[in-house]
């Protein structure tokens, strides 16, 4: 196999910086299934690891990239065979594994799931990381009797990726949705996808009482910091909170009277090494009953190289929905 083009992550002199450049399979990280790359995406983690912004990268130089979806070239592993289409995403790709932002990508067999058939490799990396969190994120809070009939349900940096295809799910399943959003000029957008109500960050009081009006049966943070805190004093009795974002923050300031007089409940969400029965469950799920109905509004497309200025305007806070990266 001949060289091929990779989106590579370097520190030079302090710096952290990704450059397109030409790499050879056996500079790779190992693994046991070589794969020809369709589709990659583009997640927050993705943008704090290319630019340095946040310590994410363990080894440089690193080909960037969390998710990755395309056709198998060879395997050593029995589970696959060429020509089989796979996912492969979190664990240590783009982190101290080559990622996803390459033409061949060579992986461990234990991080692969097989492509379920509902899927094409661009809906599954419309989806990527960020619809497996949401799906995750779904999933557990079900598990601690989330339903529609219990009342509104809030998302919040709610055009962001995770956020949207939440959005889009819970509707689908008969929730309430209540957006919370700092961009006043998407709020038709939300509504299209599935927002029942809009709120505006801008000027929303956010009180300062241990407990506030209980507003809330649910709650997907993907911003953490003061707006998580203020989930925890708006929840309705035995509400539940699903952590999984630090878009504005990493603070978390309350007191325990949301947890011992309302029993509201806070469920940690972490993508990055779900076991894989659970991961395959989730993605099922993905393909079938959570499949979001909006994609081709939630979804653009875009090249390697258009990545660098992608990364600087996803950590603006300037980006809509999901981006998927055409590979080959
Ligand atoms: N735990 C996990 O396994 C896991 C997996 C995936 C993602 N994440 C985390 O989840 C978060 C969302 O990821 P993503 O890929 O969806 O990112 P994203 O597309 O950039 O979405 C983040 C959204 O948060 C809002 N936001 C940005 N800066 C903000 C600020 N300073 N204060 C308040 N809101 C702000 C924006 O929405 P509005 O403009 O609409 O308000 C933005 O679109 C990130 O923190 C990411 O690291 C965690």
């Amino acid at each position: 196999m001949n060289k091929f083009n990779a989106l590579r992550v370097f520190s030079e002199g302090g710096d952290v910086f990704p450059r397109v450049t030409e790499i050879a399979l056996d500079e790779l990280a190992a693994g046991d299934v070589v794969f020809k790359t369709a589709y990659s995406s583009v997640n927050y983690k993705d943008a704090l690891a290319a630019t340095g912004a946040g310590k994410i990268i363990r080894k440089f130089p690193l080909t960037g990239g969390i998710d990755a979806a395309g056709t198998v070239v060879s395997s050593s592993d029995g589970r696959f065979k060429a020509g089989d289409e796979i996912i492969c995403t979190s664990y240590d790709m783009g982190v101290a594994h080559d990622g996803g932002y390459s033409q061949y990508c060579r992986v461990p067999a234990g991080w692969v799931v097989p492509l379920p058939k509902t899927l094409s490799l661009f809906e599954a990396m419309a989806l990527g990381t960020a619809g497996y969190t949401a799906a995750l994120a779904i999933h557990l809070l079900e598990q601690n009797d989330m339903q529609p009939a219990s009342g509104k349900v809030l998302v919040n940096g709610a055009t962001g990726g995770v956020a949207t295809l939440c959005i889009d799910m819970l509707s689908a399943l008969g929730y309430q949705v209540t957006a919370l959003t700092g961009k006043d000029g998407e709020h038709a957008f939300l509504k299209k996808i599935g927002a029942a109500e809009v709120l505006a960050r801008k000027g929303l009081d956010m009180g300062s009482r241990p407990l506030e009006k209980a507003l809330w049966s649910a709650a997907f943070d993907s911003v953490g910091g003061e707006q998580l805190g203020w989930l925890t004093r708006t929840m309705q009795p035995s509400g539940v909170i699903a952590s999984f974002g630090n878009a504005g923050g990493i603070e978390l300031n309350t007191t325990v009277l949301p947890f011992i007089l309302r029993g509201v409940r806070l469920i940690g969400v972490d993508s990055g090494f779900t076991p894989m029965p659970l991961r395959r469950k989730v993605w099922q799920r993905l393909a079938t009953d959570l499949k979001p109905r909006h994609l081709a509004d939630i979804a653009s497309t875009i090249t390697m190289s258009d990545l660098p200025a992608y990364f600087e305007k996803m950590l603006k806070g300037e980006t809509r929905g999901r981006a998927v990266v055409r590979i080959s």
